[in-house]
């Protein structure tokens, strides 16, 4: 069963404020790719925009350059050992969705390759063209169009993280194959 809902876009930039370690997914005609991004994040609200570094000798980025498009893909726990492989494995000798058994669709918009179960949340981007960025830091910036979350995880406008959803928690690379998932949820006090 697919449970995921459409997340309106002004919730959008919700989904990676938190800084999780995502999948970077591309597509360019028959050609489909998946890789891991711990460098990701918000950069305006509305329009709902992101910034994720994409090295330029990855394959995605090759995909990312020919079909202006990507979509950021943000894994739950129990897919650590998956993000770690499609992170250490290239999309130039390997159809990895294949490899791993990675059941994915399209996006609605773009037709990027999106999650049917274990990832939290899934956000399709049009690239927006920033050749310096691109060139100096390898920084790919995306416009999100569309987006959508598991709603056992995240609902509302809000994440819902409790003991129910830890295997939809999101994780966050430590270094070296080390991550943290996200869940212990801190209340700030206002005055
Ligand atoms: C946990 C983790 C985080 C990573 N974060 C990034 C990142 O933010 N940017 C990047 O360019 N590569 C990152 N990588 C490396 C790419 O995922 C890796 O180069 C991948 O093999 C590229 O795949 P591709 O050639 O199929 O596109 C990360 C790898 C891991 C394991």
């Amino acid at each position: 069963m697919n449970h995921y809902l459409p997340v309106t876009l002004e919730h959008a930039s919700r989904l990676v404020n938190h800084g999780p370690t995502v999948w970077v997914t591309s597509a360019d005609g028959a050609r489909r790719n998946v890789m891991a991004a711990a460098w990701s994040m918000p950069v305006e609200f509305t329009p709902p925009r992101i910034a994720v570094v994409i090295d330029k000798n990855t394959h995605t980025r090759e995909l990312v350059m020919a079909s202006g498009a990507f979509a950021i893909c943000l894994p739950g726990a129990t897919l650590v050992d998956l993000t770690y492989a499609i992170g250490n494995t290239s999309g130039r000798t390997v159809d990895k969705f294949a490899h791993y058994g990675i059941d994915a669709g399209r996006g609605p918009v773009l037709g990027m390759p999106v999650p049917q179960a274990g990832c939290a949340a899934w956000l399709e981007c049009r690239l927006i063209r920033e050749p310096h960025a691109e060139d100096a830091y390898d920084t790919c910036f995306g416009e999100v169009v569309a987006a959508a979350a598991d709603a056992r995880i995240f609902a509302g406008g809000h994440w819902r993280f409790s003991e129910h959803n830890a295997d939809l928690q999101t994780i966050h690379h430590l270094g070296g194959g080390n991550f943290v998932r996200a869940g212990g949820v801190l209340k700030a006090r206002t005055a």
